[in-house]
């Protein structure tokens, strides 16, 4: 499949557009101060903090899991068996995921919980975190996913 580009100029703080990457959905998350503080919440509690499994490209073995901090890129698909994780970018008790939830996503399949980075919870069916595509950036508003 071809590059695909994607403008994220008009992309507010907090939110996040999809868009189709050889047949699959990536995300872009453009995280908000808060999101990104929420990671250090959620340290202690994913599997694979810093991404050190292999199959990630070298910008997402980091906490962020991106090349700049402020913006998610992932593959919007479980990785336990394929579905599609919703959003549950609310925290804390009005997120009704729990009054310690720091927002992130919920994979309706089997349980599977990610947070504001793509990184699975530990003890989650999923085995690994959300696949970062491989992506730079072309401008400073401008991603080339592929
Ligand atoms: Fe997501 Fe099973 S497919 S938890």
């Amino acid at each position: 499949g071809a590059p695909v580009e994607v403008d994220v100029s008009k992309l507010a703080p907090g939110e996040m557009m999809t868009v189709e990457w050889r047949g699959k959905p990536v995300w872009v998350l453009r995280r908000t101060p808060e999101m990104l503080a929420s990671l250090d919440a959620t340290d202690a509690r994913v599997s694979d903090p810093n991404s050190d499994k292999p199959m990630q490209p070298d910008y997402a073995k980091n906490k962020h899991r991106s090349i700049k901090p402020e913006y998610l890129v992932a593959v919007g698909i479980c990785t336990h068996l394929g579905c599609s994780p919703s959003e549950k970018f609310k925290m804390g008790a009005e997120s009704g995921m729990g009054a310690d939830w720091q927002g992130g996503f919920l994979c309706p399949c089997h349980g599977s919980l990610f947070d504001l980075a793509g990184r699975v919870y530990s003890s989650m069916p999923a085995p690994d975190n959300l696949e970062v595509p491989p992506h730079q950036y072309l401008a400073d508003s401008t991603i080339l996913v592929g």
